[in-house]
């Protein structure tokens, strides 16, 4: 396994809508155990290949945030087949977006179709901080970031913010 570096906002390549995948082959299986180690140590609950630079349908994901037995989720192609009327609202945060948070809605219940880690199509449904981190993550997969469900001047502020933090990173 690996750990690979996670890409920081603003950057065209988290604006680009990612491929499917065509099967969940090992070197799909090896995108998404790298994926997973890569989550655990930043330490994250949710990442999606775009932000390591895999323009994939993959995504990988644990709610578990190490309170119990890790209970690691890997997904590609996700699809949500079904959502609810009734939203809730989570504070989210992004690994490609360090230190910046902000309140999004979303809806409180979703089922979602996939292929899963054995290349099995399989659906599930998802509620509440899981169903929130499926959709943070699939909005990944089309370019979107959480930013972008705020009003245009706190988004703006964001990513100028990140902005500045980038060119003191480099200089
Ligand atoms: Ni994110």
């Amino acid at each position: 396994m690996a750990i690979l570096p996670i890409i920081i906002a603003p950057d065209p390549k988290l604006r680009k809508k990612a491929e499917a995948v065509t099967a969940v082959d090992p070197e799909i299986v090896e995108l998404m155990e790298n994926m997973l180690e890569t989550m655990y140590l930043a330490p994250g609950i949710g990442l999606a290949a775009p932000q390591i630079g895999v323009s994939k349908r993959v995504i990988v994901l644990d709610i578990s945030k190490g309170e119990g037995s890790p209970d690691p989720i890997c997904m590609a192609n996700p699809k949500i087949t079904w959502c609810s009327d009734e939203t809730v609202t989570y504070e989210e945060g992004c690994l490609s977006l360090p230190k910046q948070y902000d309140q999004v809605t979303r809806p409180a219940k979703i089922r979602v179709s996939f292929l899963n880690k054995k290349n099995v199509q399989e659906e599930c449904e998802a509620n509440g901080l899981l169903a929130t981190c499926i959709r943070h993550e699939m909005d990944h997969l089309t370019g979107t970031l959480f930013v972008d469900h705020l009003s245009h001047l706190k988004r703006t502020m964001i990513l100028r913010k990140l902005k500045k933090l980038k060119k003191l990173n480099a200089s």
